[in-house]
């Protein structure tokens, strides 16, 4: 049976995780609960060694939590919103995931982003959850955010796109904002160090064709048929 990670960022096991316990309730799929607060995740030194070696020099349980996060099919993540933003105890996780921003390990695994707030920096966190999956290199299925006066229950619907997409892998149309990152995720990539160039070589990411939706493919014919005919006719 396919497995899902169910990551509650939250100090508690409160808002946050009651929503995704719902969420996971409906999931046809075995469920592991993660815990952040409950993980020995230390703060990053920031020394770049992850980067440019592949390993930490921190010894916690970081790293078991990222081979989890690695041999899931999916992963459903959590937190509430603190100061207009994700939990401390989140970030402090995903700094330590530096490494993955420049080699992606999760490609093509769906991702269901989930945010509880009381009222502010909802759409702005959900966002962020958003860019960061991305850049893991998963595939952002849908975006679930409840304000502490509505009901904790999600409908069926809401979560069908990381159902389908972890039945079978989706064909992806992506935004104009998703092509750029890729873009400048490559640039990086395979121009600065040989490690991350090898992996990218290696995952024929750097060959990766993204399609652009349509909407903002047209949107780009038009402003450059717009500026040929005006500069160059
Ligand atoms: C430290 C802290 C900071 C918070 N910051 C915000 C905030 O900036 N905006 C907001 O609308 N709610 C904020 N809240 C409220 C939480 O987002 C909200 O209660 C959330 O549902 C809590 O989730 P939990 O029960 O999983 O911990 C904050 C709560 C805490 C404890």
């Amino acid at each position: 049976m396919k497995k899902v990670l169910v990551i509650n960022g939250s100090a508690r096991k409160g808002r946050t995780f009651e929503l995704l316990k719902n969420i996971a309730e409906k999931l046809p799929y075995d469920v592991e609960y993660i815990h952040l607060k409950e993980y020995d995740i230390k703060d990053c030194l920031g020394c770049e060694v992850c980067k440019k070696k592949d390993f930490c020099v921190i010894k916690d349980q970081a790293e078991e939590l990222m081979e989890k996060l690695k041999s899931a099919d999916g992963i459903v993540l959590g937190t509430p919103v603190y100061i207009e933003n994700v939990s401390g105890v989140l970030k402090k996780f995903l700094d330590r995931t530096c490494r993955w921003y420049h080699r992606p390990p999760l490609l093509g695994k769906p991702a269901l982003l989930v945010a509880t707030t009381a009222g502010s920096s909802l759409k702005k966190v959900l966002q962020y959850l958003e860019d960061v999956v991305t850049t893991w290199g998963m595939i952002p299925t849908g975006k679930i955010g409840k304000r502490v006066s509505e009901k904790r229950v999600v409908s069926k619907k809401q979560i069908k796109k990381f159902i389908n997409a972890m039945e079978k892998p989706p064909k992806r149309y992506i935004r104009l904002t998703k092509l750029i990152r890729f873009q400048v995720q490559k640039a990086m990539a395979t121009n600065l160090l040989d490690i991350d160039k090898n992996y990218w070589i290696e995952k024929g990411l750097n060959k990766k064709k993204l399609p652009l939706q349509i909407l903002y493919r047209s949107f780009l014919i038009l402003i450059f048929n717009f500026i040929w005919k005006i500069h160059f006719k």
